[in-house]
């Protein structure tokens, strides 16, 4: 029998939508695209238009629409609390884009809800899905570098034009919910096994009065470091390092390697460096898959659990960087 193919709506014409999720979603062998929604709806028409029999409307009305099954939430993360809130209450799934909530209490209300009313709530991290890091995860299960010492990462990019989301504090923009985020999920996804506690945070505002990068240390019982490092005044860094006693494994396009992209992995030893092109993967369609997984099992507590998890992460790196010695 044919696995069943989930019914999916997008909530906001964002440009990570239409460039990404939007044409994933279309493409899906687990999932049906079969509307979108825009504040303007000119722009909804345009990009459905685009998706053969895809619907369109306001966000309201793609709420309330009996015939879906999951909404994928790509608006400006203040408002993912509200919106994630809405589609639960009209029983529906939820895929939305990191970072899910702007404060850590939205969450724990966010979990509650879903957990009883048994829908899922998935934060959309794609990378977790590509190869690359199968690669990684199998050489540390290995012991290819020994044991694990330093697990260091950036993540980085240059300045946006000024009216972007990030820059607005009304609009839950700041570098640690865009950019940090990403190093913080790839600590607890490449070292799973670890419980890291996080010592110090820094985070350096702009003008705008968000914060424009910063910094986060944690360490674990076993004696391993993080430094993880973000901001988007920065020239660009998309990478983690992982430094163990008998060598290392850096991997340089990390969290945004697109389809059709080879990555490559450096693995050091005292015998050599080895530069792979890792094979091209897409981590949109295999996030995809899992989602799909997801909802067939019923089980979503390891996904609420990793959701909390990143949002504790976030909370204390903002408790540690307005601490009074860290303040201006
Ligand atoms: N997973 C990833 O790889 C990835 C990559 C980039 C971004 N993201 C995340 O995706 C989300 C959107 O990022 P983006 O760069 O795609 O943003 P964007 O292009 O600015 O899109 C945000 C969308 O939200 C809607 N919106 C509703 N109210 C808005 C308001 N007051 N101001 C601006 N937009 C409003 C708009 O859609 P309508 O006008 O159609 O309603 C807009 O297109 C963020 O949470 C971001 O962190 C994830």
């Amino acid at each position: 029998m044919a696995a069943k193919k989930y019914k999916a709506a997008v909530l906001g014409c964002a440009h990570i939508a239409v460039r990404s999720l939007i044409p994933e979603l279309f493409n899906s062998p687990r999932f049906s695209l079969v509307a979108v929604a825009s504040r303007d709806p000119a722009k909804a028409r345009a990009v459905a238009e685009l998706y053969a029999g895809v619907r369109w409307g306001s966000y309201d009305e793609i709420i309330h629409d009996r015939g879906i099954d999951l909404v994928y939430i790509p608006l400006p993360n203040s408002m993912h609390h509200e919106w994630i809130m809405n589609a639960l209450k009209s029983g529906k799934h939820v895929l939305c884009e990191k970072s899910l909530v702007t404060e850590y209490a939205q969450l724990e209300g966010i979990t509650a809800f879903a957990r009883a009313q048994r829908l899922l709530v998935a934060e959309n991290f794609q990378f977790r899905f590509h190869s690359q890091h199968r690669w990684v995860l199998d050489a540390l299960a290995a012991r290819k570098i020994g044991e694990v010492r330093v697990f260091r990462s950036s993540f980085g990019i240059p300045p946006l034009p000024a009216g972007n989301i990030r820059y607005s504090k009304d609009l839950g923009g700041g570098s640690l919910l865009d950019n940090g985020a990403y190093p913080l999920k790839a600590l607890q996804f490449m070292l799973p096994g670890y419980d890291f506690t996080m010592k110090a945070a820094t985070l350096r505002y702009g003008d705008s009065g968000v914060d424009i990068s910063g910094g986060i240390y944690l360490d674990c019982p076993e004696g391993i470091v993080a430094e993880l490092a973000f901001g988007m005044d920065n020239f660009y860094q998309c990478n983690y390092e992982i430094w163990g006693s008998v060598g290392k494994i850096t991997a340089n396009r990390a969290f945004t390697a697109p389809p059709g992209f080879r990555p490559r992995i450096i693995f050091e030893t005292a015998d050599g460096v080895e530069n792979m092109e890792m094979p091209a993967d897409n981590h949109f369609a295999n996030m995809l898959l899992h989602i799909a997984e997801c909802l067939d099992g019923g089980n979503f507590e390891e996904e609420y659990a990793q959701n909390l998890r990143q949002a504790a992460y976030i909370k204390q790196a903002r408790e540690l960087a307005s601490a009074p010695a860290n303040r201006p």
